[in-house]
């Protein structure tokens, strides 16, 4: 696809940002990996740049761990627990659950995605683990893996996820599994994908839960619009207003450099660039979801 080659060619010169630094293990990637990837609804995968380069999904898997807890738990149980609302602060704040509600405000933060983790079923680890990896692999179309030295390198150092879980457990949020529902967390920050896998999932979510290459049902099609509109309020933290008024698009960032984004009945687009900004969102993601949307009339407000 041309659009694809001019927008990796425009973009490849950024030099702003730099890799997260607080998971020891991001630090070390390649600022220099780059790659665009759009997967339509009727399988076709159109893609540039550095696509097979794998990376941990971080935050881009917490709509997923959504989607599956919604399905197994239901509605009403979920939003007992976990909000709906925006917060204005950053992925990592908690002062919004200290002060106001004392509960996650949504479930694309990360006091409202530990909560999720928290109600994975399974009668033990090893049980609820396989249960969560067997979920986001039908998404990706084949069996994802956990990469452990990520795994490890966030578990710890994660002083401020931990406090937040604390928190949630002070507030009857989850039960006194607390270091079971952090690793159960960090492990899904920890799912290799590359930009296709990820483009692949994001098509998944376009098709109404269903993969478009291998015809699976991934996720019921009555939970695809809770997390989509999840993903369009909250899905790029503090900045999920100019996101909405700029690319109008439900999306999902993490902090490995990887944006997703689901355009519903057409397509999911995936970018992967490590630097980010100060939001925790790569920069060329921004700037080629940006560039996207004018250009393709992505919008779902510009139909
Ligand atoms: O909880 C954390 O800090 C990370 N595992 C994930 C954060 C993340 O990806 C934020 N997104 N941009």
């Amino acid at each position: 696809m041309k659009i694809l080659e001019e927008l990796y060619q425009r973009h490849l010169s950024c030099r702003e940002g730099h890799p997260a630094t607080y998971i020891p293990e991001l630090a070390k990637a390649n600022v220099n990996n780059f790659a665009i990837v759009i997967a339509t609804i009727d399988g076709e995968v159109f893609k540039v740049g550095d696509h097979d380069v794998q990376f941990s999904m971080q935050s881009t898997s917490k709509p997923f761990s959504y989607g599956m807890v919604l399905q197994e738990m239901g509605r009403d149980f979920v939003m007992s627990k976990v909000g709906v609302e925006p917060t204005g602060e950053a992925f990592n704040s908690i002062v919004e659950l200290e002060k106001n509600t004392h509960r996650p405000y949504n479930p694309m933060i990360n006091s409202g995605a530990i909560a999720i983790s928290s109600y994975i079923k399974g009668t033990h680890f090893q049980e609820r683990l396989q249960n969560m990896t067997e979920f986001f692999s039908q998404f990706a179309g084949q069996k994802l893996r956990i990469d452990d030295v990520i795994f490890e390198s966030e578990k710890t150092t994660a002083h401020r996820n931990r406090s937040i879980a604390h928190l949630l457990r002070h507030f009857g949020v989850i039960d006194g599994k607390i270091e079971e529902s952090l690793d159960l967390y960090f492990k899904q920050c920890s799912f290799m994908v590359n930009t296709v896998d990820l483009a692949m999932m994001a098509a998944t979510l376009a098709n109404k839960g269903v993969h478009p290459k291998t015809g699976g049902r991934a996720l019921s099609e009555d939970y695809t619009g809770d997390v989509l509109s999840l993903m369009f309020t909250c899905g790029m933290y503090d900045t999920s207003g100019k996101w909405a008024y700029s690319v109008g698009i439900p999306a999902k960032s993490g902090v490995s450099g990887a944006i997703f984004g689901v355009v519903p009945g057409k397509m999911g687009i995936a970018v992967y660039s490590p630097p980010i900004n100060e939001h925790g969102h790569s920069i060329r993601g921004l700037k080629v979801f940006q560039d996207l949307s004018r250009e393709l009339n992505l919008s779902i407000f510009r139909k």
